[in-house]
């Protein structure tokens, strides 16, 4: 059994976070085909292979979130995407949910699937080398919703997961991300996010769930993506804050944030506001967009161009890097805005 308290350890590791490259085959399909790149198996791999072989990564990455597809893939030199990580210092992670699906009975609301089975895959995948997992439940901000159904039945599920996970001796990232579509306000979305923390932590403790070994994978606190209300990174850091301390037990071993498509410049801003302020928690960054879009936009599925990739993404780790240790200052707003892109892939969040 490996000790989970040290992966945690290790995850949280100062000055380091989590890389998410785990997007599912239709949601990575979509991405190459934006870049201009074939949707093929052998592309998906080109691409993360491009990605996880940056020079330097383990100076700013502690973990690599793989989809099923990857972790069984190998580079072209010959390793599993696991040994490769390995070699380089990086822990692995896979993503085990199979996608949020529509909830019957709550239109418009989903539910994340994927217990079936999951012991069995767990215990293949820690053979093979996985020592973290990642479930997403998706929570949506609209009339009526989230609805006290949604989030029970989603912290359920993840609930069951983290057990699951537990048992495999892996460490489980608790994924509860509300959703940034929508014109909805920066309060409603503190609201839900109080929420579907308060319904994730409710069940975990429920059910005994070792908290110290638990990663929390929260969304930032943040005005709707069509919604007219700006909000700055000091206040993204005092709402995200205040919203963590009412919902998440002090126990738990450590937050890593989604960027959940905010433009990347923002979503690094944001995270140094965030860790200027004081928290019970180590807090880091999961991010999946924020890290690899400029990676993925550099390299458009040239070989050529798999050094400049590497240096979008090398770039972009040393900023969040930066912003996990004081290092990175934060621009004028005004300078934010100007580096605002809207998100290239807007079905992204909901696909994933
Ligand atoms: P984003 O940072 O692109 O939101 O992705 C993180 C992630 O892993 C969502 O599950």
């Amino acid at each position: 059994m490996t000790d989970l308290n040290g992966t945690v350890a290790e995850l949280m590791a100062r000055g380091k976070g989590i890389l998410a490259a785990d997007e599912s085959i239709a949601t990575m399909s979509a991405r190459l085909e934006g870049a201009g790149v074939a949707a093929t198996a052998q592309n998906r791999c080109a691409y993360r292979e491009m990605l996880v072989t940056t020079p330097g990564l383990s100076q700013g990455v502690s973990g690599v979130i793989l989809s099923d597809e990857t972790f069984r893939q190998r580079l072209a030199a010959g390793p599993t995407f696991p040994e490769a990580l390995a070699s380089a210092g990086i822990l692995t992670g896979i993503k085990v949910d199979t996608g949020a699906k529509p909830l019957a009975g709550q239109p418009g609301e989903k539910v994340t699937e994927g217990l079936d089975g999951l012991r069995e895959r767990l215990s293949e995948y820690a053979s093979l080398g996985a020592r973290f997992a990642k479930w997403r439940a998706v929570i949506v901000i609209a009339d009526g919703c989230p609805s006290r159904q949604a989030l029970r039945a989603n912290a359920h599920a993840l609930c069951r997961y983290a057990a699951l996970c537990h048992e495999a001796g892996i460490v489980p990232i608790v994924e509860p991300e509300v959703l940034m579509d929508g014109q909805h306000s920066m309060d409603l979305c503190a609201k839900a996010s109080i929420a579907a923390q308060l319904a994730t932590f409710a069940e975990l403790q429920e059910f005994g769930i070792q908290l110290d070994a638990v990663v929390l994978k929260p969304n930032m606190v943040v005005p709707g993506k069509d919604s007219a209300e700006v909000a700055g990174p000091e206040e993204v850091a005092k709402a995200t804050l205040e919203t963590l301390c009412m919902a998440v037990p002090e126990e738990v071993g450590g937050i890593a944030f989604l960027s959940g498509g905010q433009p990347p410049a923002k979503a690094t801003a944001n995270l140094a506001a965030i860790r200027c302020l004081p928290a019970p928690w180590p807090v880091t960054f999961s991010f999946g967009r924020a890290l690899v879009d400029p990676a993925l936009a550099a390299w458009r599925g040239v070989p050529a161009k798999v050094t400049a990739g590497q240096r979008a993404l090398g770039q972009q780790v040393a900023a969040n890097s930066a912003a996990l240790t004081g290092g990175f200052s934060l621009p004028a707003d005004a300078m934010l805005m100007a580096l605002d892109d809207p998100d290239p892939d807007p079905d992204h969040a909901r696909s994933r």
